[in-house]
């Protein structure tokens, strides 16, 4: 989604909003543009539609557009089509005051009707003008009492940045329903909508609140809290390395994420086991506070909620406690059945994910306990939750997510452990297994990836099929959600993914000669079940890739076209290795088909608006 940075300091700002800008880039945008203010020439304002790349080459990367202080951004067009007027930074009437945005102000409609009733004229077809325009109608010399004037009015979701030419000494940044963070140097300040932006310039940042409006001079900050009353801000310091976001030589973030995988699990895990144990520090739910739970609702969208699929077989298993997937986007509106007895899962790679936002709000509205999976630390989700376990998978860039998927699913496997040993229904031998089996899996991830370029030969045969359908059973049926949706995501081949018993009820008429099946056979309990499923496909003329564990990889390869294996391990474990050859699949296709991979068209990566 839309991207914000601010710089106010003594250095030439456009050079620096533009590198804070490409560190945005990941999160999906189509149009870009920068504000800044310079004594000689005012307020320049440069907007382009299409890639950052645009508007390097119209400002020669920043150096001709002087002045020290000034606002960055890339859209993802919401109100209006992505091209130059509708980019941000939108200006006011007589220019003098420019605003970015992420988010959407819900009755812009109404106040744009209140402001050309007043003769204000409107040149852009954004929701975002209405707020430039309604500062200038409010503005009487005093700029942060125009914000406040104009917060009464706004409704919505909105992290704001703005400048005014008659006050050029200030940035003001404000938040609401949509990440902002403010990042602290020596003579310089800085805002963004995530700290990937500001990491080359500082490590310390302060994570907004809802409701913050924060004045960013060179020499500091002062944040007002929705009253307008001063407050003091927690600072937080970034303790990741700026090349954790860049690519290391790998030519796409996604191959090189999916490389990090063993990294990812292992972080993830290896921590969190101490004798033998699940040690889950950071957790306060107790075993009396479980006791009292009559269901779990797992929360997420996207591939979190492919992760809440893929857990719910787990948990219910183990637990025997009802769980219930919900896409969080659904959630708020299906009248859920939620009480003090429930406990919500979150599951959320970026913490910001509107729709996830809102369920979870709701969730802990009707009574519920939050816990929530999250990878970015300090995230609205966590910083809401009851509780959080965050996945250390460190920055994840590419849009389709690869590390975070798998870490999440690891932290899965650790509460399904702790909650069944605290609950009593595993015997000690049974937590001692899958406590070591578990500390096998970054071991195994690596074994998986020592063989990629099997999977890129597989690619190379398949990868001009135009409709592919993912089918299993059980847990891989919920990992074929997911290897469907990296393939669609990033080589945009259409493809499904069905629970293979479900075939015959209407779908395998679509199964014709040389139509793509991808089977999911890792689950053993069902492999000859799942080998049905494989016939009857063949049988219709099929092009069949398997995937089994290596003690099934010959039953395997006897019925299929082409048949992958992946190491054995305990089968609630599985998914975090089948998905591996599922995601590389997915690049090597994308990458064959000439695809843009680590930014695929109309996605973003995270996504803040409902
Ligand atoms: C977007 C991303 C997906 C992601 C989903 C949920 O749609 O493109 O890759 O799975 O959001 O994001 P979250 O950050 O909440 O896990």
């Amino acid at each position: 989604m839309c991207g914000i940075v601010g710089f106010i300091g003594r250095e030439q700002a456009a050079p620096i909003l533009l590198e804070g800008l490409s560190r945005l880039e990941y999160r999906g945008y189509d149009s870009a543009g920068l504000a800044v203010y310079d004594r000689e020439k005012g307020l320049q304002v440069v907007k382009a539609k299409g890639r950052l790349q645009v508007l390097r080459d119209l400002t020669d990367g920043g150096a001709k557009v002087p002045g020290t202080m000034g606002l960055g951004h890339t859209r993802w067009a919401t109100h209006g089509a992505p091209n130059d007027e509708n980019a941000h930074p939108q200006v006011s009437q007589s220019g003098r005051i420019a605003v970015v945005h992420n988010g959407i102000i819900e009755n812009y409609g109404e106040l744009k009707s209140f402001l050309e009733a007043k003769g204000v004229v409107f040149t852009s077809e954004t929701d975002t003008e209405v707020v430039a325009q309604l500062l200038e109608f409010y503005y009487a010399g005093d700029l942060l009492d125009a914000v406040f004037k104009v917060l009464h009015r706004i409704e919505g979701a909105y992290a704001l940045g703005i400048v005014c030419a008659d006050e050029p000494d200030k940035l003001v940044a404000v938040r609401k329903d949509s990440p902002l963070i403010l990042g602290y140097g020596e003579g310089f300040q800085m805002l963004a909508s995530d700290v990937t932006a500001v990491i080359q310039y500082t490590r310390e940042v302060c994570y907004l609140d809802d409701g913050d409006v924060a004045v960013l001079t060179p020499g500091g900050v002062q944040v007002y809290d929705s009253l307008g009353q001063p407050e003091e801000k927690e600072r937080s310091h970034v303790d990741w390395e700026i090349s954790a976001a860049e690519k290391g030589g790998y030519e796409h973030f996604m191959f090189k994420e999916i490389m990090e995988e063993p990294k990812a699990l292992k972080d993830t895990i290896s921590p969190r086991i101490r004798d033998g144990k699940v040690v889950l520090d950071d957790l306060t739910i107790t075993r009396e506070d479980l006791e009292g739970m009559d269901r779990f609702y797992i929360i997420a969208c996207g591939s979190s909620y492919h992760v809440g699929m893929a857990a719910k077989y787990i948990l219910e298993r183990l637990l025997r406690i009802p769980v219930e997937v919900t896409l969080a986007s659904e959630f708020r509106y299906c009248r859920p059945i939620v009480s003090e007895h429930t406990l919500a899962l979150v599951i959320s790679q970026s913490g910001e994910t509107i729709d996830t936002l809102a369920a979870m709000r709701e969730a802990k509205r009707l009574g519920a306990r939050l816990l929530s999976i999250v990878n970015v630390v300090g995230s609205t989700i966590a910083r809401e939750s009851d509780d959080v376990l965050y996945t250390w998978a460190g920055p994840e860039i590419a849009v389709a997510t690869t590390k975070a998927y798998s870490t999440q699913l690891a932290v899965i496997y650790l509460l399904a452990i702790h909650f069944a040993g605290l609950l009593g229904r595993i015997g000690p031998e049974e937590y001692r297994e899958l406590v070591e089996q578990l500390q096998l899996l970054p071991g195994k991830a690596e074994e998986i990836l020592k063989h990629t370029e099997e999977i890129q030969y597989y690619a190379s045969i398949y990868f001009n099929h135009d409709s592919v359908f993912f089918i299993g059973r059980n847990i891989d049926y919920a990992v074929g959600l997911e290897g469907s949706l990296k393939l669609k995501e990033i080589s945009y081949i259409h493809s499904e993914a069905y629970a293979a018993g479900e075939l015959k009820h209407g779908t395998i008429s679509l199964i014709e000669d040389g139509t793509l099946v991808v089977a999911l056979a890792s689950w053993n309990e069902l492999f000859d079940k799942l080998m049905s499923n494989v016939k009857e496909v063949k049988a219709r003329g099929a092009d069949v890739i398997g995937i089994a564990t290596e003690s099934h990889k010959a039953a395997l390869a006897a019925l299929v076209d082409s048949a992958l294996s992946i190491p054995d391990i305990h089968p609630m474990f599985l998914p975090s290795l089948e998905v591996i050859p599922m995601q590389l699949f997915a690049y090597y296709v994308a990458l064959m088909r000439g695809c843009d991979i680590d930014k695929p068209r109309n996605l973003a990566k995270s996504v803040t608006v409902e």
